[in-house]
């Protein structure tokens, strides 16, 4: 059975990780309203897998016995002033993300939770991916700059970007056993 502390921090990232979903589908709107679908399409797919991520705490929370319970989620921010302006924000934000999954596993160690550590080890890797992803589009807008063709270039590659199923974790665990 789950502890009491690490159960409070898991509910706690639920909140975090569909408050991340619903950061990116603001940014989705917003640049769907500015005529970027490419990069609408792309943070669509980056709210998904952060529902993914949502999952993959409930479902561990509910293997081990706890209770789920859900916060509210904050309102997000609707409007950034650039492409630019907006993965740099989606960035500071995974960086949160990561500080977060970082003390998820102090608690898992200091509470000695094993099934939570290895648990936890999937998103310490999920955020380097994270970070990675959204600083290679940043570097790219940095580049563009205030060229329009490049962002119209830009804003096509990235709505190549394609959501894979909405995996929890358990279907890869159930596949290696
Ligand atoms: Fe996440
Ligand atoms: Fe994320």
């Amino acid at each position: 059975m789950i502890g009491k502390r690490m159960l409070d921090e898991m509910n706690d990232q639920i909140k975090h990780e569909t408050f991340s979903a619903y950061l990116y589908f603001a940014m989705a709107a917003d640049f769907h309203a500015k005529g970027f679908d490419g990069m609408a399409e792309w943070m669509k797919v980056q709210a998904q897998e952060e529902l993914g991520h949502a999952l993959r705490f409930f479902h561990h929370i509910e293997e081990r016995g706890g209770r789920i319970e859900l916060q509210a989620i904050d309102k997000p921010q609707i409007e950034w002033e650039s492409p630019l302006a907006a993965y740099e924000a989606a960035l500071k934000h995974e960086e949160f993300i990561t500080s977060r999954i970082n003390d998820l596993v102090s608690v898992a160690r200091e509470e000695n939770d094993n099934a939570a550590g290895i648990m936890l080890q999937w998103f310490v890797s999920e955020q380097v991916e994270e970070e990675a992803s959204v600083g290679k589009v940043l570097d790219m807008l940095k580049l563009i700059g205030e060229s329009g063709h490049g962002l119209l270039m830009a804003d096509r590659e990235l709505g190549q970007r394609v959501a894979g199923p909405l995996t929890t974790g358990e279907e890869a665990a159930e596949a290696a056993a």
